[in-house]
Protein backbone atom coordinates (compact mmCIF):
# COMPACT_ATOMS: atom_id res chain seq x y z
CA UNK A 1 0.00 0.00 0.00
CA UNK A 2 1.44 3.51 -0.71
CA UNK A 3 1.58 5.93 1.99
CA UNK A 4 2.22 8.83 -0.13
CA UNK A 5 -1.30 10.25 0.09
CA UNK A 6 -1.10 9.52 3.88
CA UNK A 7 1.51 11.99 5.01
CA UNK A 8 1.89 15.60 5.23
CA UNK A 9 4.88 15.57 3.17
CA UNK A 10 3.86 13.67 0.20
CA UNK A 11 6.68 11.36 0.27
CA UNK A 12 6.40 7.66 -1.35
CA UNK A 13 6.97 4.92 1.75
CA UNK A 14 4.94 1.66 0.97
CA UNK A 15 3.50 -0.52 4.57
CA UNK A 16 2.71 -4.30 3.50
CA UNK A 17 -0.61 -3.78 4.92
CA UNK A 18 -3.09 -0.60 6.00
CA UNK A 19 -5.98 -1.66 8.63
CA UNK A 20 -8.93 0.34 9.38
CA UNK A 21 -10.42 0.36 12.74
CA UNK A 22 -13.68 1.89 12.77
CA UNK A 23 -14.54 0.84 15.90
CA UNK A 24 -11.77 0.91 18.70
CA UNK A 25 -13.74 -1.98 20.82
CA UNK A 26 -12.37 -4.08 17.93
CA UNK A 27 -9.04 -3.06 17.94
CA UNK A 28 -7.91 -6.39 20.07
CA UNK A 29 -9.37 -8.55 17.65
CA UNK A 30 -7.70 -6.39 14.89
CA UNK A 31 -4.46 -6.82 16.45
CA UNK A 32 -4.94 -10.49 16.40
CA UNK A 33 -5.10 -10.55 12.26
CA UNK A 34 -2.47 -12.73 10.75
CA UNK A 35 -1.63 -9.54 9.01
CA UNK A 36 0.17 -8.16 11.91
CA UNK A 37 2.04 -11.76 12.63
CA UNK A 38 5.19 -9.80 12.15
CA UNK A 39 3.93 -6.87 14.89
CA UNK A 40 2.17 -3.59 14.20
CA UNK A 41 4.94 -1.06 12.59
CA UNK A 42 2.67 2.19 13.27
CA UNK A 43 -0.64 3.79 14.06
CA UNK A 44 -1.44 6.56 11.35
CA UNK A 45 -3.25 9.96 12.58
CA UNK A 46 -3.52 12.43 10.18
CA UNK A 47 0.13 11.79 9.25
CA UNK A 48 1.03 15.54 10.02
CA UNK A 49 3.98 14.88 11.87
CA UNK A 50 5.84 12.05 11.17
CA UNK A 51 8.52 11.63 7.97
CA UNK A 52 9.40 8.43 6.25
CA UNK A 53 12.31 7.82 6.09
CA UNK A 54 12.31 4.40 4.77
CA UNK A 55 9.51 1.78 4.80
CA UNK A 56 7.37 1.15 8.13
CA UNK A 57 8.67 -2.26 8.80
CA UNK A 58 5.07 -3.89 9.23
CA UNK A 59 1.71 -3.27 8.69
CA UNK A 60 0.13 0.42 9.58
CA UNK A 61 -3.08 1.28 11.41
CA UNK A 62 -5.44 3.81 11.56
CA UNK A 63 -8.04 4.32 13.64
CA UNK A 64 -11.42 6.20 11.44
CA UNK A 65 -13.85 6.61 14.71
CA UNK A 66 -15.54 9.80 14.52
CA UNK A 67 -17.44 10.10 17.15
CA UNK A 68 -17.82 13.45 19.22
CA UNK A 69 -20.19 12.88 22.62
CA UNK A 70 -20.47 15.22 25.42
CA UNK A 71 -20.50 13.50 28.66
CA UNK A 72 -20.58 16.22 31.41
CA UNK A 73 -22.52 19.47 30.84
CA UNK A 74 -23.33 21.90 33.69
CA UNK A 75 -23.89 25.12 31.83
CA UNK A 76 -20.32 26.48 32.55
CA UNK A 77 -17.69 23.48 32.37
CA UNK A 78 -18.45 20.84 29.90
CA UNK A 79 -16.39 17.42 29.26
CA UNK A 80 -16.36 16.39 25.71
CA UNK A 81 -15.14 12.97 24.59
CA UNK A 82 -13.57 12.81 20.94
CA UNK A 83 -12.36 9.47 19.21
CA UNK A 84 -9.38 9.63 18.08
CA UNK A 85 -9.76 9.69 14.55
CA UNK A 86 -11.77 12.92 15.03
CA UNK A 87 -9.75 15.27 12.39
CA UNK A 88 -8.30 18.34 14.68
CA UNK A 89 -9.05 21.63 13.27
CA UNK A 90 -12.84 20.32 13.08
CA UNK A 91 -13.07 19.46 16.15
CA UNK A 92 -11.96 22.66 17.02
CA UNK A 93 -14.35 25.03 15.17
CA UNK A 94 -17.20 22.37 16.43
CA UNK A 95 -16.30 23.19 19.66
CA UNK A 96 -16.79 26.77 19.40
CA UNK A 97 -19.98 26.41 17.55
CA UNK A 98 -21.25 24.77 20.81
CA UNK A 99 -19.64 27.72 23.23
CA UNK A 100 -16.95 25.75 24.38
CA UNK A 101 -14.00 27.62 24.47
CA UNK A 102 -10.71 26.72 25.26
CA UNK A 103 -9.38 25.35 21.95
CA UNK A 104 -9.19 29.01 19.94
CA UNK A 105 -5.32 29.45 19.61
CA UNK A 106 -5.26 25.64 18.67
CA UNK A 107 -6.76 26.52 15.21
CA UNK A 108 -5.62 24.76 12.36
CA UNK A 109 -3.26 23.01 14.00
CA UNK A 110 -3.24 19.37 11.34
CA UNK A 111 -3.69 15.92 12.49
CA UNK A 112 -6.52 13.82 14.51
CA UNK A 113 -7.62 14.19 18.08
CA UNK A 114 -5.82 10.66 18.82
CA UNK A 115 -2.44 12.26 17.68
CA UNK A 116 -3.11 15.34 19.72
CA UNK A 117 -1.68 14.35 23.25
CA UNK A 118 1.01 12.64 21.80
CA UNK A 119 3.60 15.33 21.45
CA UNK A 120 0.99 17.50 23.31
CA UNK A 121 0.26 20.01 20.62
CA UNK A 122 0.66 24.16 21.51
CA UNK A 123 0.52 27.21 19.58
CA UNK A 124 0.06 30.93 20.58
CA UNK A 125 1.08 30.49 23.71
CA UNK A 126 -1.46 27.78 25.00
CA UNK A 127 -1.01 23.58 25.01
CA UNK A 128 -3.54 21.26 24.84
CA UNK A 129 -2.26 19.87 28.29
CA UNK A 130 -4.73 22.22 29.75
CA UNK A 131 -7.70 20.99 28.23
CA UNK A 132 -7.13 17.13 28.45
CA UNK A 133 -9.30 15.77 31.11
CA UNK A 134 -8.37 11.77 29.98
CA UNK A 135 -7.26 9.64 27.25
CA UNK A 136 -8.08 6.55 26.57
CA UNK A 137 -5.92 3.94 25.28
CA UNK A 138 -5.13 0.51 24.51
CA UNK A 139 -1.71 -1.29 25.77
CA UNK A 140 -1.29 -4.84 22.84
CA UNK A 141 1.46 -5.91 24.90
CA UNK A 142 -0.70 -6.83 27.71
CA UNK A 143 -3.98 -6.74 26.58
CA UNK A 144 -5.20 -3.98 28.81
CA UNK A 145 -7.22 -0.72 28.59
CA UNK A 146 -6.25 2.23 30.15
CA UNK A 147 -7.78 5.80 31.41
CA UNK A 148 -4.84 8.17 31.60
CA UNK A 149 -5.72 11.25 33.57
CA UNK A 150 -3.63 14.61 32.43
CA UNK A 151 -1.01 14.11 35.31
CA UNK A 152 -0.68 10.42 34.53
CA UNK A 153 0.17 11.66 30.80
CA UNK A 154 3.18 13.21 32.14
CA UNK A 155 2.81 16.13 29.71
CA UNK A 156 5.87 18.38 28.69
CA UNK A 157 6.73 20.54 25.65
CA UNK A 158 6.03 18.60 22.58
CA UNK A 159 6.36 15.61 24.70
CA UNK A 160 4.12 13.11 27.36
CA UNK A 161 4.35 9.41 28.15
CA UNK A 162 2.89 8.40 24.80
CA UNK A 163 6.12 9.82 22.86
CA UNK A 164 8.25 8.70 25.38
CA UNK A 165 7.36 5.16 24.50
CA UNK A 166 6.23 5.10 20.86
CA UNK A 167 3.32 2.47 19.94
CA UNK A 168 3.02 1.13 23.62
CA UNK A 169 -0.35 2.79 24.05
CA UNK A 170 -2.90 3.05 21.17
CA UNK A 171 -5.27 5.90 21.96
CA UNK A 172 -8.64 5.56 21.06
CA UNK A 173 -10.21 8.26 22.33
CA UNK A 174 -9.47 11.79 24.23
CA UNK A 175 -12.00 13.31 26.73
CA UNK A 176 -11.08 17.58 27.01
CA UNK A 177 -12.23 19.60 29.71
CA UNK A 178 -13.81 22.91 28.35
CA UNK A 179 -15.59 26.14 29.60
CA UNK A 180 -18.14 28.71 28.83
CA UNK A 181 -16.77 31.42 30.04
CA UNK A 182 -13.83 32.38 27.90
CA UNK A 183 -10.08 33.07 29.06
CA UNK A 184 -8.91 34.31 26.16
CA UNK A 185 -4.92 33.85 25.93
CA UNK A 186 -3.86 37.11 23.87
CA UNK A 187 -0.22 37.01 25.07
CA UNK A 188 1.77 35.75 22.24
CA UNK A 189 2.87 38.21 20.11
CA UNK A 190 0.75 38.72 17.07
CA UNK A 191 -2.70 37.75 17.99
CA UNK A 192 -3.64 41.09 19.57
CA UNK A 193 -1.91 42.60 16.62
CA UNK A 194 -3.66 40.61 13.98
CA UNK A 195 -7.44 41.42 16.03
CA UNK A 196 -6.51 45.13 15.75
CA UNK A 197 -5.92 44.61 12.12
CA UNK A 198 -9.25 42.68 11.71
CA UNK A 199 -11.09 45.86 13.55
CA UNK A 200 -12.41 43.96 16.54
CA UNK A 201 -11.98 45.13 19.49
CA UNK A 202 -13.95 42.35 21.97
CA UNK A 203 -12.35 39.58 21.12
CA UNK A 204 -14.18 36.27 21.00
CA UNK A 205 -13.09 32.55 21.14
CA UNK A 206 -13.98 32.92 17.90
CA UNK A 207 -12.42 35.75 16.63
CA UNK A 208 -8.98 34.31 18.48
CA UNK A 209 -9.69 31.18 16.51
CA UNK A 210 -9.75 33.52 13.39
CA UNK A 211 -6.87 34.95 14.31
CA UNK A 212 -4.63 32.47 14.47
CA UNK A 213 -6.26 30.90 11.09
CA UNK A 214 -4.87 34.27 9.32
CA UNK A 215 -1.59 33.90 11.30
CA UNK A 216 -0.84 30.51 10.21
CA UNK A 217 -2.08 30.83 6.79
CA UNK A 218 0.45 33.55 6.30
CA UNK A 219 2.91 31.84 7.94
CA UNK A 220 2.96 28.05 6.89
CA UNK A 221 2.96 26.34 4.04
CA UNK A 222 -0.45 24.73 3.17
CA UNK A 223 0.65 21.20 3.33
CA UNK A 224 -1.97 20.45 0.53
CA UNK A 225 -0.02 22.78 -1.46
CA UNK A 226 3.28 22.10 -0.64
CA UNK A 227 4.11 19.20 1.49
CA UNK A 228 5.59 20.04 4.85
CA UNK A 229 5.10 18.64 8.84
CA UNK A 230 4.85 22.21 10.22
CA UNK A 231 8.02 23.17 12.78
CA UNK A 232 10.81 20.23 11.83
CA UNK A 233 12.48 21.20 14.89
CA UNK A 234 11.58 21.96 18.87
CA UNK A 235 13.28 24.83 20.39
CA UNK A 236 16.04 23.42 21.68
CA UNK A 237 15.55 23.89 26.08
CA UNK A 238 19.27 25.06 26.83
CA UNK A 239 20.56 25.80 30.32
CA UNK A 240 20.02 29.91 31.49
CA UNK A 241 23.74 30.37 31.57
CA UNK A 242 24.30 29.30 27.58
CA UNK A 243 21.13 30.94 26.18
CA UNK A 244 22.83 34.39 27.89
CA UNK A 245 25.86 33.17 26.21
CA UNK A 246 23.75 33.43 22.72
CA UNK A 247 22.50 36.47 24.06
CA UNK A 248 25.43 38.31 24.89
CA UNK A 249 26.85 37.87 21.26
CA UNK A 250 23.45 37.81 19.78
CA UNK A 251 21.02 40.02 21.51
CA UNK A 252 18.14 39.92 18.68
CA UNK A 253 18.08 35.92 19.04
CA UNK A 254 14.41 35.23 20.58
CA UNK A 255 14.77 33.38 24.19
CA UNK A 256 11.92 32.14 25.88
CA UNK A 257 10.88 31.03 29.67
CA UNK A 258 12.14 27.43 29.63
CA UNK A 259 9.69 24.80 31.16
CA UNK A 260 11.99 24.02 34.51
CA UNK A 261 13.87 26.57 36.64
CA UNK A 262 17.76 27.47 35.17
CA UNK A 263 16.47 26.77 31.53
CA UNK A 264 15.83 29.07 28.73
CA UNK A 265 13.73 27.63 25.48
CA UNK A 266 15.52 29.14 22.46
CA UNK A 267 14.14 29.79 19.08
CA UNK A 268 15.12 27.18 16.61
CA UNK A 269 14.00 29.23 14.02
CA UNK A 270 16.16 31.62 14.31
CA UNK A 271 19.16 29.91 14.79
CA UNK A 272 18.58 27.89 11.52
CA UNK A 273 17.79 31.47 9.99
CA UNK A 274 21.01 32.76 11.13
CA UNK A 275 22.64 30.19 9.57
CA UNK A 276 21.32 30.86 6.21
CA UNK A 277 18.72 28.04 5.75
CA UNK A 278 15.43 30.02 5.07
CA UNK A 279 14.46 28.95 1.34
CA UNK A 280 17.31 26.79 0.79
CA UNK A 281 16.85 23.90 -1.93
CA UNK A 282 18.40 20.63 -2.52
CA UNK A 283 16.71 19.71 -5.42
CA UNK A 284 12.93 18.75 -4.37
CA UNK A 285 13.92 19.07 -0.52
CA UNK A 286 13.85 22.19 1.05
CA UNK A 287 13.36 25.07 4.13
CA UNK A 288 10.43 27.07 3.55
CA UNK A 289 11.01 30.83 2.56
CA UNK A 290 8.20 31.62 4.69
CA UNK A 291 9.41 30.17 7.84
CA UNK A 292 13.00 28.63 8.88
CA UNK A 293 11.13 26.10 11.24
CA UNK A 294 9.39 24.24 8.61
CA UNK A 295 10.83 21.53 6.01
CA UNK A 296 9.15 21.43 2.65
CA UNK A 297 8.92 18.92 -0.50
CA UNK A 298 8.28 21.09 -3.31
CA UNK A 299 7.30 17.82 -5.61
CA UNK A 300 9.20 14.59 -5.41
CA UNK A 301 11.77 14.57 -2.52
CA UNK A 302 12.09 11.32 -1.04
CA UNK A 303 12.23 11.02 3.01
CA UNK A 304 15.67 10.07 3.38
CA UNK A 305 16.59 13.46 1.25
CA UNK A 306 14.78 15.56 3.60
CA UNK A 307 16.32 13.69 6.66
CA UNK A 308 19.45 14.68 4.88
CA UNK A 309 18.73 17.94 4.81
CA UNK A 310 17.70 17.87 8.25
CA UNK A 311 20.82 16.88 9.78
CA UNK A 312 22.51 19.12 7.83
CA UNK A 313 20.81 22.17 9.41
CA UNK A 314 21.17 20.77 12.57
CA UNK A 315 25.19 20.02 12.25
CA UNK A 316 25.21 23.73 11.04
CA UNK A 317 23.14 24.89 14.02
CA UNK A 318 25.28 22.57 16.40
CA UNK A 319 28.68 23.92 14.65
CA UNK A 320 27.77 27.74 14.93
CA UNK A 321 25.73 27.81 17.90
CA UNK A 322 26.79 24.99 20.22
CA UNK A 323 23.75 23.56 20.23
CA UNK A 324 21.22 20.02 19.86
CA UNK A 325 17.97 20.75 17.54
CA UNK A 326 16.11 17.93 17.67
CA UNK A 327 13.33 16.77 15.25
CA UNK A 328 9.91 17.35 16.48
CA UNK A 329 7.90 14.66 13.94
CA UNK A 330 8.58 11.05 14.53
CA UNK A 331 11.09 9.91 11.78
CA UNK A 332 10.14 6.22 11.06
CA UNK A 333 12.13 4.07 9.21
CA UNK A 334 15.68 5.84 9.94
CA UNK A 335 16.90 6.92 13.38
CA UNK A 336 17.87 10.83 13.75
N1 LIG B 1 11.93 33.40 13.42
C1 LIG B 1 13.05 33.60 12.63
N2 LIG B 1 13.03 33.15 11.34
C2 LIG B 1 11.95 32.54 10.81
C3 LIG B 1 10.79 32.33 11.61
C4 LIG B 1 10.82 32.78 12.91
O1 LIG B 1 14.03 34.17 13.07
O2 LIG B 1 12.02 32.13 9.63
C5 LIG B 1 11.97 33.85 14.82
C6 LIG B 1 11.16 35.12 14.96
O3 LIG B 1 11.94 36.03 15.67
C7 LIG B 1 9.96 34.71 15.80
C8 LIG B 1 10.45 33.47 16.53
O4 LIG B 1 11.41 32.87 15.66
O5 LIG B 1 9.61 35.70 16.70
C9 LIG B 1 9.33 32.50 16.82
O6 LIG B 1 8.64 32.19 15.61
P1 LIG B 1 7.12 31.69 15.62
O7 LIG B 1 6.26 32.64 16.37
O8 LIG B 1 6.72 31.34 14.25
O9 LIG B 1 7.16 30.39 16.53
P2 LIG B 1 8.13 29.12 16.52
O10 LIG B 1 8.85 29.08 17.82
O11 LIG B 1 8.95 29.07 15.30
C10 LIG B 1 6.35 27.59 17.64
C11 LIG B 1 5.80 26.22 17.43
C12 LIG B 1 4.75 26.24 16.32
C13 LIG B 1 3.66 27.21 16.71
C14 LIG B 1 4.28 28.58 16.91
C15 LIG B 1 3.27 29.60 17.38
C16 LIG B 1 7.50 24.63 18.02
C17 LIG B 1 8.53 23.65 17.54
N3 LIG B 1 6.86 25.29 17.09
O12 LIG B 1 7.07 27.94 16.46
O13 LIG B 1 4.19 24.95 16.23
O14 LIG B 1 2.64 27.28 15.74
O15 LIG B 1 5.31 28.50 17.92
O16 LIG B 1 2.93 29.35 18.71
O17 LIG B 1 7.32 24.75 19.23
C18 LIG B 1 4.45 22.86 15.15
O18 LIG B 1 4.71 22.40 16.26
O19 LIG B 1 4.42 22.14 14.10
C19 LIG B 1 4.19 24.29 15.02
C20 LIG B 1 3.97 24.88 13.85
Amino acid sequence: VSLRGRNSFGVEARAPWLIDVADAEALPQALALPELRDGLALVLGGGSNLLFAGDPAGAVLELSGRRVRTLDDDGERAVVRADAGVPWHGFVMQMLEQGHAGLENLALIPGTVGAAPIQNIGAYGVEVREFVHAVEAYEPATARWHRFDAAQCRFGYRDSLFKQAPDRYLIVAVEFALSRRPQLRLDYAGIGDELAAMGVTAPTPRAVAEAVIAIRRRKLPDPAVLGNAGSFFKNPIVPTAQAEALLARHPQAPVFRGSDAGTRKVSAAWLIDACGWKGHRDGDAGVSAAHALVLVNHGRASGRQLLDLARRIADSVQARFGIAIEPEPRVVGASW
